[in-house]
This record gives structure tokens, sequence and C-alpha cells, in this order.
């Protein structure tokens, strides 16, 4: 079978490099498009075999080079995406509608045989945020320009290198009183990031055509149930606080001074929907790639990490007595 090459965006994020192992390592060449070669190269080279792994450098509108980049590939992936704006041009409307349009239409011109992208769930339900409006627009432009493309739209993912479950644990460490959002009713659907690897995986290796397809795990959980499973882990006892919506507006507006803000206030509208399957759209379960990864056990795996004594304080040390005797 001859390779097929895969022409990946955003491969140095923690979705792309779980994607690069599974693709590489079933044969596939990979070559991954990033901002900064020097910064991301090891991060990604480490991902596969010499062989079946290229990078190349690029600001994401550098038209030419991607052109170039196109000119090999047989299917693109597009994995960028941002959860704030920023300065100069990294805005939602480049990133999530102006980029994924060009993506579209070089996909097209240049015959590729699929275009996968990455949205997120709940974005039609969110109709008051920046982040979920920009998505849906991104959505709707590749769709008219290359209508064979195959969007998925991911509940929050989890791993051990998330942005979501690591940076909880690391704040429960932290703070003695956690803020609660809408009283951490918000539903989420986590996903294994491993489980969503494997649904882009069978989505490319089985041709599947399926405009928009959700992506979600095996449970269906609370933010405030999130936290006390994440507090659980940990061993910690933390006050969930419910915060009253004025004050989280004013906190998220402070944080949002900050260069990496811990919430926005487009983040705060975004959490105030469930993020759950909306049943109008197949899921990975329906085409045939259950997640049965559970939430806890998964986290169990990599929790001690962040607990107090890191691996002696887990059970393979703690049974040994010789370590334990000072
Ligand atoms: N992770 C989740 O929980 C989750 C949930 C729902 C949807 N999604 C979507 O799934 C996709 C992948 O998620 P991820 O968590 O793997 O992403 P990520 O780690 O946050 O970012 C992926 C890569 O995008 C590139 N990038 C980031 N900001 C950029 C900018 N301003 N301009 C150009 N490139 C930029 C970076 O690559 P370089 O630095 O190498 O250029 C980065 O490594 C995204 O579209 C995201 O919205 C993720």
């Amino acid at each position: 079978m001859k390779a097929k090459n895969c022409l990946i965006f955003g491969g140095s994020g923690q979705i792309g490099r779980n994607l690069i192992r599974k693709l590489t390592s079933n044969s596939y060449k990979v070559t991954v498009v990033t901002r900064n070669i020097h910064q991301k190269s090891y991060i990604i080279k480490t991902q596969a075999n010499a062989g079946y792994i290229d990078i190349i450098e690029s600001n994401i509108f550098e038209e030419k080079k991607l052109r170039d980049a196109f000119k090999q590939a047989d299917i693109c992936i597009n994995l960028i995406g941002i959860l704030y704006e920023q300065k100069k041009g990294n805005t939602f409307k480049n990133v999530h509608k102006v980029f994924p349009s060009l993506l579209a239409k070089l996909s097209k011109e240049y015959a590729l045989k699929h275009f996968i992208h990455l949205s997120a769930l709940g974005i039609n339900e969110a109709d008051d945020s920046n982040y979920a409006k920009s998505k849906l627009d991104g959505e709707n432009e590749i769709l008219k320009n290359f209508p064979l493309a195959t969007i998925l739209r991911p509940s929050v993912v989890y791993s051990v290198d998330d942005n979501f479950t690591t940076n909880f644990m690391t704040l429960l460490n932290r703070l003695p009183v956690f803020p609660l959002y809408y009283q951490g009713n918000t539903k989420f659907t986590p996903i294994h990031c491993s489980d969503l690897t494997d649904t882009i995986y069978h989505v490319i290796s089985n041709n599947i055509y399926s405009k928009i397809i959700e992506c979600v795990g095996p449970e269906t959980i609370t933010l405030k149930n999130i936290l006390i499973k994440l507090m659980s882990h940990l061993g910690k006892k933390r006050i969930l606080f419910p915060m009253p919506l004025v004050l989280a507006k004013i906190s998220a507006s402070l944080f949002e001074i900050m260069p990496k803000p811990l919430l926005t206030t487009d983040q705060l509208r975004l959490l105030k929907y469930d993020n759950v399957p909306s049943g109008k759209y197949k899921t990975n379960f329906d085409i045939g790639v259950p997640s049965l990864k559970s939430f806890d056990e998964e986290v169990k795996k990599y929790c001690f990490m962040w607990k107090e004594g890191g691996q002696f304080s887990t059970e393979k040390y703690l049974l040994n007595k010789n370590l334990n005797k000072n």
C-alpha cells in the first residue's frame, strides 16, 4: 500500500501529538506545519519514526508555502484553534473562519481526498459566544468550499498533557476556595484524547464523509462533579464556592488583561451551555468508534504527579516498606 500523505496544521498541540503517533504507526506519512520550528520540532519529531514525519515552518497565511505543501498531500487535517483572542491578527475570525476557509479552498484546488477539521461541541447553542460563532462560521465556510470535508466537534478532551484536568489539578492544589460558575451545573461529556484520535483515524481510514460528527465520551458529568472527582484523586478538600454571576463577570474581565487568561468573559458565556450531544448529528458511537474510557479510571493513571508525594503517593510505592521506612 502506498503511504498516504497527511498535511497537519496544529500538530504540535494536545490532539495533534496523539494523532501523529496514531497515523504514523499505521503507515501514514505526516507533514506538520508549525509557526516555530525551533520551538516545536523536538515535540513534533519525537512522535514518529524518521521517514514518516516532516515539518514545515510557516505562518498560517503564507499562501505560497501552503500551496507547496498541498501539492504533496492526500489528506489535510486542521487542528488549529484558540480559546481567547490576542493582539495583531490572532482573532477568532482569522483563526477559526478565514484560515479554515483557505484550507478548504486549497483542498479543493489540489484535489485532496479528504479534509478533516476540528471544531467544537455545542457551538449551535452558544450563540452569544464569539468563540462559538467563529467556529460555526468556519464550518460553514469549509462546507461551502469543500463539501466533502468532515467536521469533528469534540466535547472537552482530556489526557495527561491536556489543558483541562491538569490545570484544574494545579489550581485545586493551590487554592483553598474554588469558584463554581453557574453553580457548577454545566454538563460535559469528556472524551479521552486517544478515543478522539481513534475517531479521526477511523474517519480517514474508512473514507467517512459525514459532514459533522459529534465526539463524546461515555459519561455526562457536571463541572462540579468533575472538580469533586479531581479533588478525591488528589486527596484534597476544597471549598467549592458558587460564584454570583456579577462577580464572575468582574473577575473574568480582570483575568482578560493577563497574557494567558484563566477565564475570559467569552468563555464565561460559553460555560452557560451544556456540552453534550445535540441529537442532530451522528456521534463517534454512531460511526462505530464508541469511546469506552472512563474519566475516573483514566485520570487516576496520571493524577499522581499533581498529588503530594508525586510518584511516592502511588500504591506501588506505598506498599514498598523499604521505601517508606523514613
Ligand atoms: N482540547 C480540547 O479540549 C478541545 C475541545 C474542543 C475542540 N477542540 C479543538 O480541537 C483542535 C485541536 O485542539 P488542541 O487542544 O490540540 O489545540 P492546541 O493544543 O491548543 O493548539 C494546537 C496548535 O495550534 C497552533 N496554534 C495555536 N494558536 C495559534 C495561532 N494563534 N495561530 C496559528 N496557530 C496557532 C499551535 O501550533 P504551532 O505552535 O506548532 O504553530 C498549537 O500547537 C482545536 O481546533 C480546538 O479548538 C479542542
